[in-house]
């Protein structure tokens, strides 16, 4: 534990935590974050703090205690990700909302047909958001929280009837078939790629072959391209019937269930009871035929009219399942009384101000600082990534001078996994992860912000205490544009 202290009675502390217990698999390990916590005089000792934080460090859907309010499984390609999109804003609304209204109190699935390998790389191209739950491979692995703890279950339940050496050797008498590349050859799942036009011949003959082999296998065609070979039980579908089995059987089933996606290995998860479906408006060919065919009566899935996540942002609205305004689409930030006493909201908030102000979207204009200044204490301290402790207000004082210096430029700022800590009555800590990108570069801090609302001069929330360091040692060539 590395302990620091300030002049305003806060400690920093660095806890590493190895394991806790997670309900679906065995252990889940947790990295060592920083936190920050409040204390009196008397001294906080890691075990007190700990208990403290203890909710807090549970980084699956263990966090949450009870049923969540919504679960999203969302397909990335195409459906969160809009390949079509430079600007990522569709996902940026999202991110935004997820953010601010739901990240507390639901869970984030998503549910791709890339194996961890792509998954990575995706990450690393898009301003993507950390899920609770990751289903990768086609529904042939299920892995929990930020390190992606496999559900070793579920890879047992899928060996039954399974032989990936008889699928390998069957295929091979298709020259039709042109194997993926290897990251995508998985324990579960043997991909290749088809023409559309042999794609329904090639699949009926080889489910013929395979079956005459012993094995009970599930083929599926996704994008009119891709030719997916799995285990009969494996697939987004039965991957998310899995998930919801578990969450029933610890009486934490869901209030509501959101599924989206806009291709073939999609159709399953639209297939499962009692749970909603957006098919995005850029939806293939071959899912809205599967609709057609067998979910035409079906009001709990829609066919949306807005692309990718927008889509899903349509979804949520149309089903009622909880707000459905992106704090993106707000012009004016300043003017949202309703959210006086909201901790994660005021966060997503602040830096979409942030974004905005660099990006020269919002006028420079001294009232905005006066209403910065406003709502952080003037005693509040700002510890930067590098270690310099600054004044909020000097650093108000310097986003001045910065006011549409990334103007006309790829600039863009989001926040992940804002999770607030109620820990006093009138008092929450704030922990997240706050992404900057410029161009190609992009940067994380990890970010805690102590807020009050106890500042009767204020309608809302003060801002009492800002603390980052960098995410992955990221901050050796220093980083001198880095301001918040
Ligand atoms: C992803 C995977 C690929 C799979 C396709 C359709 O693109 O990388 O292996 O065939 O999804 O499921
Ligand atoms: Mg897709």
């Amino acid at each position: 534990m590395q302990k620091m202290a300030n002049k305003y009675n806060t400690f920093l502390l660095k806890i590493n935590i190895f394991v806790v217990h997670h309900p679906l698999t065995t252990n889940i390990p947790i990295s060592s974050p920083f936190f920050l916590v409040r204390c009196s005089s008397t001294p906080v000792t890691a075990a007190a703090a700990i208990s403290q934080i203890e909710p807090y460090l549970r980084t699956s859907m263990d966090r949450l205690s009870g049923a969540a309010r919504l679960m999203i499984v969302s397909d990335l390609d195409h459906t969160m990700v809009d390949h079509h999109d430079p600007e990522n804003l569709s996902l940026l609304r999202f991110n935004a909302l997820w953010e601010s209204k739901y990240r507390e109190n639901s869970l984030l699935v998503f549910s791709t047909g890339r194996s961890p390998t792509l998954y990575k790389e995706l990450r690393k191209e898009k301003p993507m958001l950390t899920p609770d739950i990751t289903i990768l491979s086609v529904g042939t692995e299920i892995t929990y929280g930020n390190s992606m703890v496999p559900d070793e279950g579920w890879v047992e339940f899928l060996n039954h009837k399974w032989d990936r050496n008889i699928v390998s050797e069957e295929t091979k008498k298709f020259s039709e078939l042109k194997l993926q590349s290897e990251t995508e050859q998985r324990l579960h799942k043997v991909s290749f790629y088809v023409q559309k036009d042999k794609a329904q011949e090639i699949m009926k003959a080889l489910s013929t072959r395979l079956k005459e082999r012993g094995l009970d296998v599930k083929i599926i065609y996704s994008g009119g391209i891709d030719l997916d070979i799995l285990p009969q039980g494996a697939g987004k579908g039965q991957a998310l019937a899995y998930l919801l089995k578990k969450f029933k059987a610890e009486g934490k089933m869901p209030d509501n269930t959101l599924a989206c996606g806009d291709s073939g290995n999609d159709a399953e998860l639209f297939s499962i009871p009692d749970v909603h479906g957006v098919m995005v408006s850029n939806a293939q060919e071959e899912l809205l035929q599967w609709h057609a065919a067998n979910a035409k009566g079906n009001t709990k899935i829609i066919h949306a009219t807005e692309r990718c996540a927008a889509g899903i942002i349509q979804a949520i609205g149309h089903f009622n399942l909880g707000p459905s305004t992106s704090p993106r689409d707000v012009t004016d930030l300043s003017d949202s009384k309703m959210e006086n006493v909201d901790p994660a909201y005021e966060v997503v908030k602040f830096y979409i101000f942030y974004e905005r102000w660099r990006r020269a979207e919002v006028q420079s204009s001294e009232l905005y600082l006066a209403n910065l200044k406003a709502v952080c204490s003037p005693s509040g301290i700002f510890i930067h990534p590098s270690g310099i402790e600054q004044s909020l207000h000097d650093c108000v004082n310097l986003l001045k001078t910065c006011s549409g210096d990334k103007q006309g430029a790829k600039f863009r700022v989001w926040v992940d996994q804002v999770l607030p800590l109620q820990i006093g009555s009138d008092s929450w800590l704030v922990k997240f992860k706050k992404w900057e990108q410029l161009g190609e570069e992009r940067k994380c801090c990890l970010t805690t912000v102590l807020l009050s609302s106890k500042d009767m001069r204020v309608a809302g929330l003060t801002w009492m205490h800002v603390h980052q360091t960098w995410f992955d040692g990221e901050g050796q060539n220093g980083h001198p544009d880095w301001l918040f």
